[in-house]
């Protein structure tokens, strides 16, 4: 359990705050997107609560689609490759395409996954990020079009963000502390 841990979660943006960014994120979508049909990639599972909110507040139509992959290694540091735990249902040819994730970090997992979904022919291929780290960056062909919230160099949970597992469901963004 969690008092049994050595760290605790302080407040990094509150609800209010994350909830009143996403909605400015979908009017900015619903704009630049107007005319088109557009298709939401989630990069399971941190992306989840973040997709769901956005799609809610975008007005042209959307389709939804869902993807998990995974980075090598453990830990709290990604390591380069990525390894698709699961697929699309769908193809993307033709489609204009947003992939909706949860943080952008070292840019490791974005890179290798923008690659691959790109050789599949969508018509447009763009990015939203709720959070970017961009002190952490290593790879530098990442385009963010969509962010929620550039934060510092610390390891973050909530919203969809975990720590082993744990901490996904808190409705804010909280830092860790370690004792
Ligand atoms: P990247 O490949 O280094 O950009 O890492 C991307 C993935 O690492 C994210 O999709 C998250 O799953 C995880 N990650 C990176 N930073 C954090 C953090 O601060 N909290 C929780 N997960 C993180
Ligand atoms: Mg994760």
């Amino acid at each position: 359990m969690d008092d049994e841990d050595d760290y605790v979660i302080e407040t990094l943006i509150p609800e209010e705050e994350v909830a009143a960014r996403i909605k400015e994120i979908a009017a900015e979508i619903s704009k630049d997107y107007a005319g088109k049909q557009l298709k939401l990639i989630c990069v399971l599972k941190g992306g989840a609560y973040f997709m769901c909110e956005l799609s809610k507040y975008i007005t042209v139509p959307v389709q939804l689609d869902f993807m998990a992959v995974s980075s090598y290694g453990a830990g709290t540091v990604s390591t380069g490759n990525v390894r698709i735990k699961k697929d699309l249902d769908d193809s993307i040819m033709g489609e204009d395409v947003l992939v909706v994730e949860d943080i952008i970090d070292t840019g490791n997992t974005l890179s290798s996954l923008l690659k691959l979904l790109g050789a599949r022919e969508p018509a447009s291929l763009k990015l939203c990020t709720l959070l970017d780290k961009p002190d952490r960056r290593t790879v530098e062909d990442i385009k963010v079009d969509y962010c929620g919230f550039k934060i510092p160099d610390k390891f973050v949970v909530g919203y969809g963000l975990d720590y082993d597992e744990r901490h996904r469901n808190l409705p804010y963004i909280g830092v860790l502390k370690f004792d």
